[in-house]
């Protein structure tokens, strides 16, 4: 016999099992599905806890769940992430984007004025969310976003296209800047800097369904370091500034590789969380 259920009790359902499979944000994560599976917004969701589900809606539920209760990401499973206040598509290809990022933005908008057009050269582009936020806020500002993973970059170019902005920027494959030409007024970069002995401690969301290839800064974390210092150093027009992202316990150590690349440390900004989050470098006035 079909069992009549109202949305309230599915997501109460949820939530233990979500609780059972050691997810922190068990309500939040089912209402946000429940709201992707249904075709409706959250603040729906939440209004209608007696409403009756309809033919297809447990199941369209079920299949979200089994992916969360494996730990995936609610974004990874409804394909999209806000950052800085805008859409981004996200795949199984790319990293979701984080708001720890926006530090980088933050400090980023800070070098140049309003009205500013500066070329921007993005190392890692994944899906585009950086380059992307900078450009929605310089609308005369053109930029280049590189990645090695083309996966990636058909989730970059799609992103741009989505949010207006494809006339301003280019994607192109690249190891680092194996195929850039020319130079920058503004250089950022999110690097992978999870060193291979820290990939135990991550959460089952990052470790099991996020790209290694945009993780993995390899023994000490600091491998992308030490090849973008150098393609940073080529990169930058005179006078240009370069922000890149660095783990919470890399302020000295990603300073030191980028200093020994022949780029001069100007700041090393942190996060909200008061954790170092992004260097901001020039080329070496000695260079
Ligand atoms: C940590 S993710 C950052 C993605 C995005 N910029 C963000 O902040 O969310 C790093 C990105 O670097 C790319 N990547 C890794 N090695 C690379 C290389 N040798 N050259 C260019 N890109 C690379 C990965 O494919 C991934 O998209």
């Amino acid at each position: 016999m079909g069992r009549v259920e109202t949305l309230g009790t599915l997501l109460d359902e949820a939530v233990l099992r979500f609780e059972a499979a050691g997810i922190d944000s068990a309500r939040l994560d089912a209402r946000l599905l429940a709201a992707h599976a249904f075709g409706w917004d959250a603040s729906r969701v939440i209004a209608h806890p007696d409403h009756m589900l309809e033919p297809g809606q447990r199941e369209a539920f079920e299949a979200l769940l089994v992916r969360r209760e494996g730990r995936e990401s609610v974004a990874h499973i409804v394909g999209q992430c806000e950052f800085w206040s805008l859409d981004f598509t996200v795949t199984g290809d790319v990293l979701a984007p984080r708001p720890d990022s926006e530090t980088l933005i933050e400090v980023a908008l800070k070098a140049f004025d309003k009205d500013a057009a500066p070329s921007i050269l993005d190392f890692g582009t994944g899906t585009g969310c950086l380059l992307l936020a900078l450009l929605s806020e310089w609308p005369e500002a053109r930029g280049l976003g590189v990645d090695i993973s083309e996966a990636a970059l058909a989730v970059a170019k799609n992103n741009a296209r989505r949010l207006g902005l494809e006339d301003r920027v280019r994607f192109q494959m690249s190891d680092w800047d194996g195929t850039v030409d020319g130079q920058f007024d503004l250089i950022i970069s999110n690097p992978p800097y999870i060193a291979d002995g820290d990939f135990p401690a991550l959460a089952p969301e990052v470790a099991r369904h996020e790209p290694r290839l945009a993780l993995s800064g390899g023994a000490d974390g600091l491998d992308c370091y030490r090849a973008l210092g150098p393609a940073i150093a080529r990169r930058l027009a005179p006078g240009a500034r370069a922000f890149v992202e660095i783990g919470f316990d890399q302020g000295e150590t990603a300073a030191a590789v980028l200093t020994s690349a022949g780029l001069e440390v100007l700041a090393v900004h942190r996060d909200l969380a008061g954790n170092a989050r992004v260097i901001e470098a020039g080329a070496s006035k000695e260079t």
